[in-house]
């Protein structure tokens, strides 16, 4: 494992050198020759590339530049998957914004619910919502209907939290887990997204999708997760498209590691899932690959329990700004730097390079 860390940082110091070099002196040459073949001075070329370089850094280093905010007052929210971690935090955050929250939880008697139900506030809605139960979906839209300030104005956004994450190679994984981690976290979110467009366009608000950074790139382990994130990013593209002449925004939000923030991967789910993993796996796939591989991936996992940043606050802010803003983004990228380097590494470069980098 160390020799590979070790493997790792060589390459990825090795391929900064070499794109260093290539844009230090590659990319001048090539440019001088242009330019002189197209009858211009050298030193204009010379320019022009302290330029792009300048923009470049200016576009990572500035922050948000202000785009406007929309009028709190009057304006309802639904989130789904207030139980806890970032929807927990959410309903909190909007309420305390000014926003008429409808907190969907899973379970209505449970302590989450209950927490948001003790603020006692008229403009704090606990509602059942489970996002994978057609009946409670309708529910829910018939309870915001009731419940609008003014129906007629519709509702200003919908913010699809609920998820849940497993893990476990390919092989491991049976069909079911696919189907059960597609089913909240992208048929349970095309659901609620269909049922509330209709308020959703009257207000011509917001929707608002938690992907992840696997909806982005994909990594191993985590392929049931990957494959429903990836398809809440394609179907919140599709819905963009369709959105823009009803006035409505579709954002994507894609988290980083936030796993020690919330209680999305613990320490017990792991053990319980390798536990799932190994029982259920066939013989031929048990002998194939060995106990120790096993056990050597399910400690990589436990280690992830206490990873990641601590404070949720950067994913609360961007949602905020996809729902406030009167320009918000298309996508967010929450996370550590070193994740969003590995994810622009990943949608950018030749796979043969991102490979080779990280696998
Ligand atoms: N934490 C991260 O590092 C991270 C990174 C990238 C993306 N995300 C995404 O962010 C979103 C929120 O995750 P989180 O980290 O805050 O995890 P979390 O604390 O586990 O929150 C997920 C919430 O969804 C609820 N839920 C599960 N199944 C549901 C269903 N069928 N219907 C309605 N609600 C359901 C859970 O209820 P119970 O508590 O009762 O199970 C829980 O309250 C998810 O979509 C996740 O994929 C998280």
């Amino acid at each position: 494992m160390a020799a590979l860390a070790v493997l790792r940082g060589a390459l990825l110091v090795g391929f900064s050198v070499f794109l260093t070099l290539v844009l230090g002196f590659g990319l001048p040459s090539v440019l001088n020759l242009f330019a002189r073949s197209c009858g211009f001075p050298e030193a204009s070329v010379t320019e022009c590339i302290v330029l792009v370089y300048a923009l470049f850094v200016l576009y990572v280093a500035v922050p948000r530049l202000p785009r406007g905010t929309v009028k709190v007052d009057g304006k309802a929210v639904l989130i789904t998957g207030c139980d806890s971690g970032f929807g927990h935090a959410l309903a909190k955050h909007l309420h305390k914004l000014g926003f008429t929250v409808f907190a969907g939880c899973l379970s209505k008697d449970g302590e989450g619910a209950k927490v948001l139900e003790n603020l006692h506030s008229e403009k704090l809605k606990v509602v059942q919502l489970d996002v994978c139960n057609e009946e409670q979906v309708s529910q829910a839209v018939e309870f915001v209907k009731a419940n609008l300030e003014d129906p007629e104005k519709g509702l200003w956004a919908i913010v699809n939290n609920a998820g849940i994450s497993t893990f476990g190679e390919v092989e491991f994984t049976t069909m079911e887990t696919y189907k059960q981690v597609a089913e909240v976290n992208l048929w349970g979110m095309i659901s609620v997204t269909k049922a509330f467009l209709p308020f959703i366009r009257r207000a011509k608000g917001r929707v608002v999708n938690l992907a992840s950074m696997y909806g982005r790139m994909g990594n191993a382990l985590r392929s049931p997760y990957c494959v429903s994130k990836y398809g809440v990013e394609a179907f919140s593209d599709c819905l963009r498209y369709e959105m823009k002449t009803w006035g409505v925004k579709v954002s994507v939000i894609e988290p980083g590691n936030f796993i020690v923030a919330t209680g999305i991967l613990t320490r017990d789910i792991v053990t319980s899932t390798a536990e799932k993993l190994w029982k259920e796996a066939p013989p031929g796939v048990q002998e194939d690959y060995g106990k120790a591989h096993f056990d050597q991936h399910m400690a990589l996992m436990r280690s992830y329990c206490n990873s990641g940043q601590r404070e949720i606050e950067p994913v609360l802010d961007d949602i905020t700004d996809a729902i406030t803003s009167k320009r918000p983004y298309t996508r967010y990228n929450p996370m550590e730097p070193h994740w969003w380097i590995r994810v622009q590494v990943m949608t950018h470069l030749p796979g043969a390079i991102s490979d080779l980098l990280y696998f």
